[in-house]
């Protein structure tokens, strides 16, 4: 599609000016397409400013989300070689739920707002347009069901080394799958997935990952103000949405081969490396009763193992939640 076409050569010349000439040349279209497909980008929200005779550029601060933006940075083989980017959807879960059978692995569905965007357990995700970015992955890969929860594990790397990568700075994890910064929630994780009734194999599993890049207008709503953050909040420079998006699709597409492969200890081995609260007195909650505890590892599947009173235990996720220091928050 033309429009497409443009748009992914003024992301490759982001900031410069380029003629409508050039385009048409480049595309083998005329000059009047190349100016529909301006004005219809315009329509979309994409800041394209234009000089009389000189040309059309993307403006150097856009920060629109674009299949052509994300292409552009993409390095995977199969992770979101397909995708669609929404302007707005109930839930990009929701929405490659309801196509799962007919959409190949690897298809991703990215938003800039949701207006049903769900959270574990029952509880709604906040999914404002132009502050953050809602990202979706259908699964489909040959995998036994003991290692289905490595997804989300998986999904909390690519995040974190994305975040890294992309706005600059070292997030933590929070066992089993929160990913902060200061003790602020930065991004929220949703994998879900079906199973063959007669088979009891894996059929699809989607990963759905909300991220909180900017303050929305007004600032995040009162009853999350303490709890949640933004990346920009800690990143020294503005973060790019298309490009956090591609990185998080590049490290997933690594940790998503660690898994299938069966080789979860490098995965874990980076999955600690983002969580600092080893050795420190935690606070564990099991049936709403808390405990006194200290952090003492996670094991190769995942599971955090505490020390009470000289006695080890393993903690399954599900089973507890923890509370970290005040020092490491
Ligand atoms: C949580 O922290 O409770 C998980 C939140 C997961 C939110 C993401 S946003 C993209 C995908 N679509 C949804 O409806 N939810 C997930």
């Amino acid at each position: 599609m033309v429009r497409d076409d443009v748009l992914r050569a003024l992301e490759q010349h982001r900031g410069t000016l380029v003629s409508g000439g050039t385009l048409a040349r480049e595309l083998g279209v005329s000059r009047t397409a190349i100016w529909k497909a301006i004005a219809s980008l315009r329509e979309m929200g994409f800041p394209i400013e234009s000089i009389s005779g000189e040309g059309y550029r993307l403006a150097e601060s856009s920060d629109a989300l674009s299949e052509a933006g994300i292409a552009m940075e993409l390095k995977t083989n199969r992770m979101a070689r397909s995708l669609c980017v929404l302007s707005t959807v109930n839930s990009t879960n929701t929405y490659l739920k309801e196509r799962a059978a007919s959409l190949p692995d690897g298809y991703a569905a990215v938003a800039d707002c949701q207006t049903a965007g769900r959270g574990r357990l029952g509880r709604t995700f906040l999914s404002p347009s132009g502050s953050g970015v809602y990202i979706s992955i259908l699964l489909h890969p040959t995998l036994p069901l003991e290692r289905v929860n490595m997804i989300t594990v998986g999904a909390a790397v690519a995040l974190c080394e994305a975040i890294q990568e992309t706005a600059g700075f070292e997030p933590d994890i929070k066992w089993v799958n929160d990913v902060l910064k200061n003790g602020k929630k930065l991004c929220g994780i949703l994998t879900e997935a079906a199973m063959e009734a007669e088979t009891g194999q894996l059929s699809y599993a989607i990963v759905g990952v909300g991220i909180n890049v900017r303050q929305p207008e007004g600032g995040l709503p009162e009853e999350i103000r303490d709890i949640a953050g933004c990346l920009e909040d800690f990143s020294p420079h503005p973060v790019r949405r298309n490009a956090l998006v591609a990185a998080f699709f590049n490290h997933m597409e690594t940790c998503l081969d660690l898994i299938v492969s069966g080789n979860t200890e490098a995965l874990m081995n980076r999955y600690r490396s983002f969580i600092h609260f080893l050795g420190e007195p935690i606070t564990v909650i099991r049936n709403g009763v808390r405990e006194a505890a200290t952090a003492v590892a996670i094991n190769s599947s995942g599971h955090l193992i505490i020390e009470q009173n000289g006695q080890q235990s393993v903690m399954l996720a599900g089973e507890i939640s923890i509370r970290l220091p005040e020092q490491i928050r």
